[in-house]
């Protein structure tokens, strides 16, 4: 049987009514939709990251700024410091400009087509916001969605190669009533039924209308091409520390953890390992290694400590109270080595 649109929506729309998980960023299904301002944000936050670990960020990032306009006035280093351990931290230097843009028109761009212009906001950001902000018809389709979407049609293709193939089968069952509840209900339904490695075909509301599921091995789909290994990296992290305080700096705007605070290093990168050269000549005692995992590879970063009376440090950067390192906003990779500096 082959799932249509006819079928599809108003079959996991009434699933949706029933099951739809209640989160700080949604409006329960059917009430009107939560201010854009809290969508956008959520979905930026959401784009790379768990609904648990966004969930505490969501908080705090409302609480502290409550507006488009509130966040668009906030210094971007408070804004960087407070999205310390999110990851893909270019998403926090986006979120700012963007709400800079937003703050200064009369209204919150409500079409797909405006909302791409910002920055950061590809086509799955717009076409989420499009939907769940201003009830607009869109193609929302996330990880959740192209697992739900293979398996419905048992697209036995790879990806990435498939995808265009799922933003057509997903753009023929998007219903034009209640666009923003079918997107989420596509990725509830993802989260928690349609899930990668068992999923409940039991208790799926779309079962009958799956392809995937009549042959019997919904889990093969979407089908994966094979992992390239990541390289593995090594580098340094410098550990200053003079009288109750360490040396920090400010990461360079471009690049990877552009503009975040972070210890010194020796230079490592996705493409190559640290010099392993200190920024300053002086009795330096190793701490340890730790490991950490980016996206494209993965590091081993030795952490060197020297403690001494009075180090001159050339350059830009600022001694940072030992007592605060929690609030200096650092990303979990020099967090992890912080927090072998002091063990
Ligand atoms: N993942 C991304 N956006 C989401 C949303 N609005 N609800 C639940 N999970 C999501």
């Amino acid at each position: 049987m082959t799932a249509s649109a006819q079928t599809i929506s108003p079959d996991l729309l009434d699933w949706y009514d029933r099951n739809a998980r209640a989160l700080p960023w949604r409006s329960p299904p059917g009430a009107p939709p939560p201010e854009p301002y809290r969508v956008w944000l959520s979905e930026v936050m959401l784009q790379q990251t768990t609904t648990a670990a966004v969930a505490p960020y969501f908080a705090e990032f409302t609480r502290r700024w409550p507006s488009v306009e509130a966040l668009a006035a906030a210094p971007e280093a408070d804004v960087m410091a407070a999205w310390a351990g999110l990851g893909y931290y270019s998403r926090a230097r986006n979120l700012v400009a963007t709400a800079r843009i937003i703050a200064e028109r009369e209204a919150f761009p409500d079409t797909e087509e405006a909302l791409r212009e910002l920055p950061g906001v590809g086509a799955y950001i717009a076409a989420a916001v499009a939907a769940i902000a201003f009830g607009q018809r869109a193609v929302v389709v996330d990880a959740n969605v192209e697992r739900v979407v293979s398996r419905l049609f048992a697209l036995g293709y790879p990806l990435p190669g498939v995808r265009k193939a799922i933003r057509e089968k997903a753009d023929a069952i998007t219903p034009h009533a209640r666009a923003g509840d079918f997107a989420q209900a596509m990725m509830d339904l993802g989260a928690t039924i349609c899930t990668p490695r068992e999923p409940r075909c039991l208790l799926c509301p779309l079962a009958e209308d799956c392809d995937a599921r009549a042959g019997g091995d919904p889990a093969r789909y979407p089908v994966k091409a094979p992992k390239k290994a990541k390289p593995q990296r090594t580098g340094t992290a410098w550990w200053i520390e003079r009288e109750g305080a360490v040396w920090l700096v400010c990461r360079p705007a471009k690049g990877m953890l552009g503009g975040m605070r972070a210890l010194p290093d020796d230079g490592w990168s996705a493409r190559v390992d640290g010099s392993r050269k200190p920024p300053l000549a002086g009795d330096w005692e190793r701490a340890g290694t730790v490991r950490h995992s980016f996206t494209h590879f993965d590091l081993d970063l030795e952490v060197q400590v020297f403690r001494a009376a009075e180090p001159q440090m050339a350059g830009d950067g600022e001694w940072w109270p030992l007592d605060e390192i929690d609030s200096a906003g650092l990303p979990t990779v020099f967090a992890k080595a912080a927090q072998r500096a002091q063990a």
